[in-house]
């Protein structure tokens, strides 16, 4: 969608931060020996409490109120009885509506004792959405998302997974743009303009980027088994920074 009133930011803003919290609160709860279902229940708990709607939920009939993905689960991972371990790396992605307003982020998170590979992992695609975040803005082409995740990804050794990346958002989870690479294509040449709404969420991984889906129909993994790490807010375009809808 595109911002057009303030009404329509406030009521994207209010959404945007019941997102970002549910993320802040389920990291908070991450813990060896909790299950991911029961950290999904401590993630609907606070979307119900505030009257937002899972996403996923809602667009899909996606089988858990939240996305909760480990180690080589790239996306998608579905709450179940998995039991978080030390060691483990778990990305918790959350998307939600309220009042006909959507709003996605997601992070992933080490849960200690951090092992070296996964840290800077996780501070690499940090970087690739700080690099995308801040060169974003009305006028720009749609590909400077991708050539700044590509410079992080390949100063740093890593590679990007090409098949995931950023969408429109904003009266439905995933509008136009339907796709928003984290590399450099000539295709997305589309002019980014003021008040469009839209997610930037790199993937990195140490493996070739390739994921498949897992047998329960959802799950994305990496096909040779290696770490992923994702970072995503839902931001609007401006003619100066962006704004950061799902930043907590
Ligand atoms: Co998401
Ligand atoms: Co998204």
């Amino acid at each position: 969608m595109t911002v057009e009133s303030e009404g329509d930011l406030k009521s994207l803003m209010r959404i945007g931060q019941i997102v970002g919290e549910t993320v802040r609160i389920m990291a908070e709860a991450l813990r060896p020996g909790i299950t991911t279902k029961e950290l999904d229940e401590i993630g609907a708990a606070y979307l119900k409490k505030h009257h937002a709607r899972s996403a996923p939920i809602l667009t899909y009939k996606y089988p858990g109120y939240t996305c909760i993905s480990i180690n080589d689960e790239a996306a998608h991972g579905v709450p179940g009885s998995r039991v978080v371990k030390a060691g483990d790396l778990v990305n918790i992605d959350v998307s939600a509506e309220l009042d006909g307003y959507f709003a996605d982020t997601g992070a992933s998170f080490p849960v200690p004792p951090i092992t070296p590979e996964a840290e800077f992992l996780c501070d690499c695609t940090q970087m690739a959405l700080d690099a995308a975040l801040d060169v974003v803005s009305d006028g720009q082409r749609m590909n400077v998302i991708g050539r700044a995740v590509e410079s992080i990804a390949s100063k740093a050794g890593l590679h990007i997974i090409r098949d995931l990346g950023g969408h429109g958002i904003g009266r439905g989870l995933h509008e136009t743009p339907r796709n928003v690479p984290n590399y450099y294509t000539n295709r997305a040449k589309e002019r980014l303009v003021d008040g469009m709404v839209m997610t930037i969420e790199p993937f990195l991984t140490y493996g070739s980027g390739r994921i498949f889906t897992a047998k329960d129909g959802w799950t994305l993994k990496t096909s040779d088994g290696q770490l992923a790490a994702q970072y995503e807010h839902t931001i609007v375009i401006t003619k100066g920074k962006p704004i950061l809808v799902t930043a907590v």
